[in-house]
């Protein structure tokens, strides 16, 4: 793949997002959101490549993997209404018919659209099927952790409320009920996956999405999740009791026995 590809690719996105722009104000909302979030993913999966000494070629392909993770998601809402996948259909699946549909890898060698196409579809599943071959494992690894990066600050920032222009989108199908779901403390604290099916309101969101500071692949993504200060912000915004305490004791383990140090923000 080569830099115009990747421009070229660029161009095409800014146009399907104009294109997908709704005459509702909470869908154009939406569609906002989810151009910013592509763009900053965009960016940090080219930092987090940077930081593994990635190849130029290597970094344009994650870049347009960043670039298109998301691409269903305009469609979805065209659709749907909805952000939610078990209420309409996956994201990424979508993602990589649209690419298909309308042609946008067709310039790129066979096995190059077919690896930023299976990391699209792997970027979003609880887990990764064993025995990827290595380059397709590298590129669903990176997807994965920028992923979760800008998420963890997307809703860092709207729990400190620097950030309340998406509210409807972050938080419109989850009841801000009090308490939280025992399974997922559980299997939290067994450093078992969590289940997405045991989310049942806002705060079992924020504690599935600390769950995943033990999914993270690359030490830079982890530390930036610590810089950032983002699991503090978390946990500062969930009820207070030893089972909290004994989550963020467990992460701030896990972290501090992988990079030496703990970063703080
Ligand atoms: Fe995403």
């Amino acid at each position: 793949m080569r830099r115009e590809h990747l421009t070229a690719f660029q161009q095409w996105f800014s146009h399907y997002v104009e294109i997908s722009h709704s005459e509702s104000p909470q869908f154009h909302s939406w569609i906002k959101l989810k151009d910013s979030h592509t763009r900053r993913v965009f960016e940090k999966i080219t930092r987090i490549g940077s930081s593994l000494k990635l190849s130029e070629e290597e970094l344009l392909t994650a870049g347009a993997i960043g670039l298109f993770h998301d691409v269903g998601r305009f469609r979805q809402i065209k659709l749907y209404g909805t952000f939610n996948d078990g209420r309409s259909e996956n994201h990424a699946t979508l993602g990589a018919r649209v690419l298909k549909e309308y042609g946008v890898l067709a310039e790129l060698p066979e096995e190059e659209s077919s690896v930023i196409i299976k990391a699209i579809e792997l970027h979003n599943l609880r887990d990764l099927p064993e025995g990827l071959p290595d380059r397709l494992l590298l590129f669903a690894h990176l997807i994965r952790d920028a992923d979760k990066l800008d998420i963890l600050e997307v809703f860092s920032r709207y729990y400190t409320r620097r950030d309340d222009e998406f509210a409807t989108a972050l938080d419109s199908y989850l009841p801000d009920t009090p308490g939280y779901s025992r399974a997922l403390v559980e299997d939290l604290l067994k450093n078992k996956r969590c289940n997405y099916s045991d989310i049942k309101n806002r705060n079992d969101r924020k504690i599935l999405n600390l769950s995943w500071v033990f999914d993270i692949n690359f030490p830079y993504t982890l530390s930036e999740i610590f810089k950032n200060g983002f699991i503090d912000i978390m946990i500062g915004s969930l009820p207070q009791s030893s089972e909290i305490e004994a989550i963020h004791r467990l992460i701030d383990d896990y972290a501090a026995q992988r990079l030496g140090v703990l970063p703080r923000s």
